[in-house]
């Protein structure tokens, strides 16, 4: 778990197919099936940001400031992610709360590849 990025990258990869089916479900009506997947979405938050503090706390001596940023935008996927569900459930706008997400889970995926653990094929 410190030196291998694979725990991390199952947490999140499980992370992101369990928002799609709150999202899913939300839509088809199901509400009270979303509301526990949510549920266990936001442990598997807790398992990205174990994960990655536990990867970070290791190796962010190789590059402080790319590790600080990677470290930063994976906590605001997070929150966005969050943030999302929650306002989408209220029926409150969330557009610009998508546009972040996107920009910011895109910045963070070429960010980790950039990183020199695991997959490493942008530096
Ligand atoms: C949904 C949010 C996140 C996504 C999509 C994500 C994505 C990634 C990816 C693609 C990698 C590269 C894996 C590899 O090279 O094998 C990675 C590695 C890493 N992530 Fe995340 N991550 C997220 C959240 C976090 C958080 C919250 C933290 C810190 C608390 C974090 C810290 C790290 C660290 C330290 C690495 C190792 C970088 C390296 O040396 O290669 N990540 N992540």
């Amino acid at each position: 778990m410190f030196d291998s990025t694979h725990a991390h990258i199952t947490t999140w990869v499980v992370a992101l197919i369990l928002f799609a089916v709150v999202l899913i479900l939300r839509k088809g009506g199901n509400q009270k099936g979303a509301k526990i997947t949510h549920m266990i979405l936001r442990v598997f938050y807790l398992l990205i940001i174990l994960t990655g503090v536990l990867l970070f706390s290791r190796h962010q001596g190789f590059n402080p400031a790319l590790y600080g940023l990677k470290f930063l935008g994976g906590v605001i996927v997070i929150v966005m992610m969050e943030m999302v569900l929650v306002r989408g459930a209220k029926g409150r706008n969330t557009g610009l709360l998508w546009t972040v997400l996107i920009i910011v889970l895109a910045i963070t995926f070429f960010l980790g590849l950039r990183l020199p653990l695991g997959w490493n094929m942008l530096s």
